[in-house]
Formats: structure tokens, C-alpha cells, sequence
């Protein structure tokens, strides 16, 4: 396969290096960014291509930053664009579609996109231990991807997350390290492994990378509409990566030729006010994020007090003409209910966060009701359960016999003999 990336280049001040496994421009810290050949890219694809080979996210391989062939995660992305006409009902919209990552393979979140590109990276540039700074889903991923290929994993994580994504991770025989901290101060603490050990950090000196993954995400989404772009896209936001991602999908498909015309989607941002602060950067007319020292949020998957990429999600929500909004934990856990019980969709806290996020936005008048919105569902409920375990119906405990469940139908539901 040939190759299409000509380096890595610094958001900020456009300098230009050799792929390599760092993340900041040397001269002024900015973000580096994977630099393509998009003529050259153009040249390559088309439709028809894409579309004969397997439904899953290397089927943009051309737009994605790895030399050879994928070597992990190669059956990852390709989740369904779900036409949802119950909520549509429910929220009183017309046209409503969820993507749904909750249903990603192998560990039921959109990081899975971010953790095949890095991975498969790591192994281009002879890493043998991998590792991540990580609210849980990222976590997951790397230890599900990097067991099966056969890396050493460290993972570092704020000490309360939810149980199911601990053992979500160590199931993997991946090593946890579980910091008595929030994730800011686990990432900065990753900055400083990555320096001492020769370890490929997928979020730290591979983040020029795995951010690229997150593409795929919109990608699909346009694919999965006939080869156009929606009017709204209402995406999560923690570090602030994958909505800039979206954005910038939607842009490289239309300079390679994949869409006909420019895409004008207004995307939107999604976060939770125990922890909001993009949303709050953004409400406040800042060009930056306003930090969050101590989170508080079911919402632990969002839960990044000073992220990476804020500043550039300000500016794509701006630029796009999208807004970006925040919901209480009551908020969260109401819109995960509605989701499930409108269109049989089990998401994670993030999802709720979305959803909700998409009703207030919808009540204030910034996204119109007639037009065609995209809410993106990057997780899965079955890790967050504790979110809604209070507030779900119980089940009616009855004995093994059809009086009492005749009982239970005429609503005289009696009180069960244990
Ligand atoms: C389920 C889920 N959705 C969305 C996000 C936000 O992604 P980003 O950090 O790219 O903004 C995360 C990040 O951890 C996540 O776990
Ligand atoms: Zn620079």
C-alpha cells in the first residue's frame, strides 16, 4: 500500500517533522497533526472503491496514518447509522439518526477507532509496552487491543471509576494503575512516563496518531447518509478530540472527491456541568476552555477538567455555526432512560449526555426541528449502570405460579411471601 503521509506538522505554527512518536510542536508546545498528500489521496479513491471492501473503519485506510497493513483492530468501526423515529417523536424532530458506537468491536466504545490507528502504530515504530492516560472507554480498548497483540500494558487511571471499567481493563491482564488523583493529574503523570520509559503512550507521544481514528466516526456517517453530510451532528466532548474529528472528516472527504458539495454541518458540543469546561469557555465568548479542577459528574468518561483539544472545539463548534451546551446528572440519567426505552439503545453516561444536550439545545431554539440531526453514541450503558440502577422500574418478584402473575396484570399486585 502506498503511502500518503508526509509527516507530522504543528497546529499552531505549521512547522513540519518526520513521523515520529511525539506530540508537541519544539518550538511553541503546539499539538502536532498528521500531514497528508491529499492529491495523492484523491488520486487513490473514489465510492466505488470504498465501498467493495469489508464495512469496518479500514476501509479508509488512505486517510489514515499507518505505513502497511493494520495490524491491530482490524475488524473495528463499521457500527450502524440507526434512523430513529421513536425519539424523533419523542424530542419532536423530524429526521433523527444516532450512530451508534456503543456497539463497537471489540470493547463497545468509539475509542476502539482511536486505540487500532495508535496501536497499530506502535508496532510500525517497534514499541513493545503500550499504555494510556484514561476516563475508563480508552482503558478498555487498549488493554482488549493490546492483548490480542500480544503488547505489554500499563494503563493509568483516576482511582473512582466505575467498576465495570476496571475489570473491563484487567480482564486483559493488562497492568492498572489506578491514581489517587483526577485525570488531569494522571495525564500529567503520563507525560512524565513517557519521557522516562520507552513506552508508545497512545494518548501522550502517540497522539498525533490515535486522534486520526476518530475520523473514521464521521466518515461513516456521511457514507452511511448516501454520501452527504447532515445539517447537525451533536457530539460528547472530554479532551475535545473526537468532535474536531468529525469536523475534519467531513472536510477531507469532500477534498478527496468522496462528496460532491462543501459540507456545512453545524456541529455541537456535549458536555456535563459537573464538568463543562468547553461548554463553559464557549458560553463565556472565550477562545479557550475555563479549566475544571474538580470534576463531579456521573459522567466520569467526560470527566476532563483541562483538555487537549479545547480551544480547537471552541473553535468548530463557532466556525460550523453549532453551539455547545451542558446537563445536570439527573439530566444524563432521564435522556440514557428515553434513549433505551424509544429505540432500544443501552448507552453509557456520555450518550445521556448528548441526548440531553440535544433537548436543551432543540428547547432553546438553536437547532431547528425540521432539519436532519446526527447524535453520535460513543459508549455503552452496560459500563455505567450505576447511573440509572435507582432510577429504573424494579422487577415484580412473584411465586412460580399464574394467579399470581394474574394479580400482577390486574395492577392487585400482593405482596410476595419469600
Ligand atoms: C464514551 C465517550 N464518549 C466521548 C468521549 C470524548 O472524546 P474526546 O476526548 O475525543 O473529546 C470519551 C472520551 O473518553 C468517551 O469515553
Ligand atoms: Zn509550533
Amino acid at each position: 500500500m502506498s503511502n500518503f503521509v508526509r509527516g507530522l506538522k504543528c497546529r499552531l505554527c505549521g512547522k513540519a517533522y518526520p513521523k515520529q512518536p511525539l506530540n508537541y510542536c519544539e518550538d511553541d508546545f503546539g499539538p502536532l497533526e498528521v500531514d497528508y498528500d491529499y492529491a495523492a489521496i484523491r488520486e487513490a479513491v473514489n465510492r466505488g472503491k470504498i465501498e467493495l471492501r469489508p464495512f469496518n473503519m479500514w476501509r479508509y485506510r488512505e486517510l489514515l496514518p499507518i505505513d502497511g497493513e493494520p495490524t491491530v483492530g482490524q475488524l473495528v468501526g463499521g457500527t450502524p447509522l440507526v434512523k430513529a423515529h421513536r425519539l424523533a417523536e419523542a424530542i419532536g424532530v423530524k429526521n433523527l439518526w444516532i450512530k451508534n458506537d456503543a456497539v463497537n468491536f471489540p470493547t463497545l466504545s468509539f475509542k476502539d477507532r482511536v486505540v487500532s490507528v495508535a496501536l497499530s502504530k506502535a508496532c510500525e515504530f517497534g514499541f513493545t509496552t503500550v499504555g494510556c492516560a484514561s476516563t475508563g472507554n480508552l482503558a478498555n480498548s487498549v488493554a482488549a487491543n493490546a492483548a490480542q497483540a500480544g503488547l505489554q500494558t500499563y494503563i493509568f487511571v483516576p482511582h473512582d471509576l466505575e467498576t465495570a471499567k476496571i475489570i473491563g481493563t484487567t480482564v486483559y491482564g493488562a497492568k492498572l494503575i489506578a491514581v489517587k488523583g483526577t485525570y488531569d493529574d494522571v495525564n500529567r503523570l503520563c507525560s512524565q512516563v513517557a519521557d522516562r520509559y520507552n513506552w508508545g503512550l497512545v494518548n501522550v507521544n502517540l497522539r498525533p496518531f490515535y486522534a486520526e481514528g476518530s475520523k473514521t466516526f464521521g466518515y461513516e456517517i456521511a457514507e452511511q447518509l448516501g454520501w452527504r453530510t447532515p445539517q447537525h451532528v451533536v457530539s460528547p466532548m472530554a479532551g475535545g478530540s473526537l468532535i474536531g474529528k468529525i469536523h475534519k472528516a467531513f472536510h477531507e472527504m469532500h477534498k478527496v472527491g468522496l462528496l460532491d458539495r462543501e459540507p456545512k454541518c453545524k456541529i455541537y458540543g456535549a458536555q456535563a456541568t459537573g464538568c463543562n469546561p468547553i461548554t463553559a469557555g464557549l458560553k463565556a465568548g472565550s477562545d479557550s476552555h475555563r479549566p475544571v479542577r474538580k470534576p463531579n459528574t456521573i459522567a466520569k468518561s467526560l470527566a476532563i477538567g483541562d483538555p487537549a483539544d479545547g480551544y480547537f472545539a471552541i473553535k468548530v463548534m463557532r466556525e460550523t455555526g453549532g453551539w455547545g451546551e451542558d446537563v445536570n446528572d439527573k439530566e444524563i440519567a432521564d435522556a440514557m432512560l428515553l434513549l433505551a426505552q424509544t429505540e432500544g439503545i443501552f448507552a453509557e453516561t456520555a450518550g445521556g449526555v448528548t441526548l440531553a444536550v440535544t433537548q436543551k439545545l432543540l428547547a432553546q431554539g438553536r437547532i431547528p426541528r425540521d432539519e436532519e440531526i446526527v447524535i453520535c453514541i460513543t459508549g455503552n450503558g452496560l459500563k455505567t449502570q450505576d447511573a440509572i440502577a435507582n432510577i429504573v422500574e424494579q422487577p415484580v418478584i412473584i411465586r412460580p405460579n399464574i394467579d399470581d402473575f394474574a394479580a400482577v396484570l390486574d395492577g392487585a399486585r400482593e405482596p410476595v411471601l419469600v
